[in-house]
């Protein structure tokens, strides 16, 4: 697709009903693009001669490892290029994600599916990277926005060309403050309303019928930060065209380690759900001898056969399960209360340090790619500073596909001393606005939990 092409799809989806976009993506000619393959499918193996390496931060890459990647996106883009039918190659991997996302497959976002689907395609563009490097020990390398010191966009992904080539590694179409290398706010990987401090799979990592707090959270935010989601031509801005920006490769590695590292901490509370509709789950990709084969999400669970792990966070597991308390949802005055059996205890100034999330279950989302900061009472006036007020609780990071409708998530938020004093004395109401706006609008959603670890 060229340049003019790509930006008219981008303004066809802006312009476009949810309904009519695969029609309208039909007319111009993307089905070929974003259309799921057809043909034999094997049923996937787990190989037997993967040696298990640890993937590792960008940071942490020396120059050979810098120099394999970007040979290794070259020879992707090279392969594009001189056989675009190929599905190894760079346009066509790019596409396995707008299949999900965009063009005609089902959408594995906003739900369960996430997690898994992202799993086993950096599984197969790894394999495929290796194929083509001719070096089973190559790695996908990932992107630790979670750590404030690497922020910002790494880099080696950032100049467009190294030594007078053009640099694999680069994408044109980002956001100003991603091409410059600022820095994130601080407020997208916050201590409190972390989407690390999930209680349960749900929450964390959604369920058949909504998202997890880590997609519709950092996820969402770290590709609106990168790709600027006003703009419809950017890459990562938009889940139809994200797999184009070889970032989106190191960021979904990183999202994968969070979800590795979730696990880790907290082996009994935080294990993956163990429900055969979720465990048979499978999907399609193609391999690195152009194979197409069926992987469930059974067979991504561990990654140690998958020839791939994560250095372990700094923090000691955690092994306590957290206390849930559902909190009291008066559906009339919409006002959410601490009920009299916590009462007490909750609003008394605490002596031990207890780690307590506010989670908010089947949150109604709005239609539009963005973040919305979620505060208890009013947002707070124009002009501040609305992650450090002192109703702040978090944030939802949106990033919408076209095939969405009713979408729903779970958020874990930070159960500031203020929503439980106003949860204790009354009632909380929930609200959410559009970053850098005072329109507050009530947040929709089904349940409400206190988790105290
Ligand atoms: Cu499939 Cu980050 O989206």
């Amino acid at each position: 697709m060229d340049n003019s092409t790509r930006r008219q799809f981008g303004r066809t989806v802006l312009a476009g009903a949810a309904a009519s976009i695969t029609g309208k993506l039909l007319a111009q000619g993307q089905e070929t693009a974003c259309a799921p393959p057809t043909g034999e499918v094997i049923e996937f193996v787990i190989p037997t001669n993967l040696k298990n390496i640890q993937r590792k931060p960008i940071s942490a890459l020396n120059q050979n490892e810098i120099n394999r990647l970007r040979l290794g996106y070259q020879k992707l883009r090279d392969l594009s290029a001189s056989d675009p039918t190929d599905p190894r190659g760079w346009l066509q991997q790019a596409n396995v994600h707008c299949w999900q996302c965009g063009g005609s497959g089902t959408d594995i976002h906003s739900s369960w599916k996430f997690l898994p689907w992202h799993r086993a395609f950096l599984y197969f563009h790894e394999r495929i990277l290796c194929k083509l490097l001719n070096d089973n020990t190559f790695r996908l390398p990932y992107w630790s926005w979670d750590d404030k010191s690497t922020r910002s966009l790494p880099a080696i992904y950032r100049s467009a060309s190294i030594n007078g080539k053009s640099n694999s590694l680069y994408d044109e179409h980002r956001s100003t403050d991603a091409a410059k290398g600022s820095s994130m706010p601080a407020s997208i990987f916050p201590q409190d309303s972390n989407p690390m401090n999930a209680g349960n799979f749900a929450s964390f990592g959604g369920s058949d019928g909504h998202a997890g707090s880590l997609e519709d959270g950092p996820h969402g935010a770290v590709h609106n930060w990168t790709g600027s989601n006003d703009d419809q031509s950017s890459d990562m801005g938009n889940l139809w065209l994200a797999g184009r920006d070889p970032v989106f490769f190191a960021h979904h590695c990183n999202i994968d380690r969070l979800w590795a590292e979730w696990n880790r901490r907290n082996p009994v509370a935080h294990a993956n759900p163990t429900d055969g509709s979720f465990l048979g789950l499978s999907f399609n990709f193609f391999d690195e001898n152009k194979q197409l084969v069926n992987i469930k999400v059974q067979d991504v669970l561990d990654t140690a056969p998958l020839g791939f792990s994560y250095p372990p966070g700094a923090k000691l597991a955690k092994t306590k399960i957290p206390k849930w308390t559902q909190l009291t949802y008066d559906t009339g005055t919409h006002l959410l209360q601490l009920p009299q059996t916590i009462r007490a205890r909750v609003i008394a100034p605490s002596v031990i340090a207890v780690q307590r999330s506010l989670v908010v279950e089947q949150v109604v989302l709005p239609m539009k790619s963005g973040t919305y900061n979620v505060f208890v009472g009013e947002p707070p006036a124009a002009g501040a500073d609305q992650s450090t007020a002192s109703n702040y609780l978090g944030y939802i990071g949106l990033i919408v596909s076209p095939h969405m409708h009713d979408h729903k998530c779970s958020l874990v938020l930070n159960a500031t001393t203020e929503f439980l004093q106003r949860a204790g004395n009354g009632g909380a109401m929930l609200t959410f606005a559009a970053a850098g706006t005072t329109k507050g609008e009530r947040l929709e959603f089904s349940t409400a939990y206190l988790t105290e670890e």
